[in-house]
């Protein structure tokens, strides 16, 4: 980690969108709280369109976009989003509903620095449509996990969970709504154990303060 200004030592942190960027939205305000000591030094995107890019930039956070249509291959896109990275030391890459498939060309160098969240509660939905596959199956609970992400989809260890009540008449988006509250609290949390070292990807799992993290991650409160 780089030194910055006075003693306080603060993690670099990159994050990776495609749209909105609530989740990047609740890392600027972190950080800005003091809640996540922290700097975000790079915004990247592969959508042009994606609406965080404005809200980065009105924070004063640089932001690039790397448009993935421009790359014939994942690969070769992946290999510009490194390219991007090693400009900034980075100590921590954050995805936030970053709708790219990464291939090892990215994941293996930022391997035990890489996190994602996922709109469900792992193991169970991978992939897409999580609420309304948790509506359909008639599950009492939604949520959300953080998880180191690993070459396989959705599926690294995970970190923290938050559960949400499924109520009468929950649509996928009024469930997702009530999920997105919680992941705006717990993925700067994991980001903040993770800059304190004391969250690792160990070759048996997640490791918080030395303890192994349950399956399906630290419940949260
Ligand atoms: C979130 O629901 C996140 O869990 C998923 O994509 C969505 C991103 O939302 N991976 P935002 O762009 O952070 O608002």
């Amino acid at each position: 980690m780089s030194e910055s200004a006075g003693t306080t030592n603060m993690g670099n942190i990159a994050i990776l969108i495609s749209g909105t960027g609530s989740n990047m939205q609740a890392f600027i305000d972190a950080c800005e709280s003091g809640e996540l000591a922290a700097r975000i030094s790079i915004v990247i995107s592969n959508n042009p369109d994606a609406a965080g890019l404005q809200r980065a930039a009105n924070a004063g956070i640089k932001t690039k976009c790397i448009n993935h249509r421009d790359y014939d291959s994942r690969e070769v896109f992946d290999a510009a989003l490194c390219s991007a990275l090693q400009e900034h030391d980075i100590d921590l890459v954050i995805l936030a509903g970053f709708m790219r498939i990464l291939t090892p060309v990215f994941i293996e160098p930022y391997l035990g620095q890489l996190l994602n969240i996922h709109p469900s509660l792992l193991p169970k939905y991978p992939g897409l449509h999580t609420h309304q596959r948790a509506l359909d199956a008639g599950d009492k609970e939604g949520g959300v996990t953080v998880h180191f992400v690993t070459p396989e989809l959705d599926s690294g260890p995970a970190i923290i969970q938050a559960r949400v009540p499924i109520q009468a008449g929950d649509t996928a988006e009024s469930l997702a709504a009530r999920v997105l509250v919680e992941e705006h609290k717990i993925y700067p949390l994991a980001a903040q154990w993770f800059l304190q070292r004391r969250l690792q990807l160990t070759n048996s799992g997640a490791t918080l303060d030395g303890e192994a993290v349950p399956e399906t991650g630290v419940p949260y409160q």
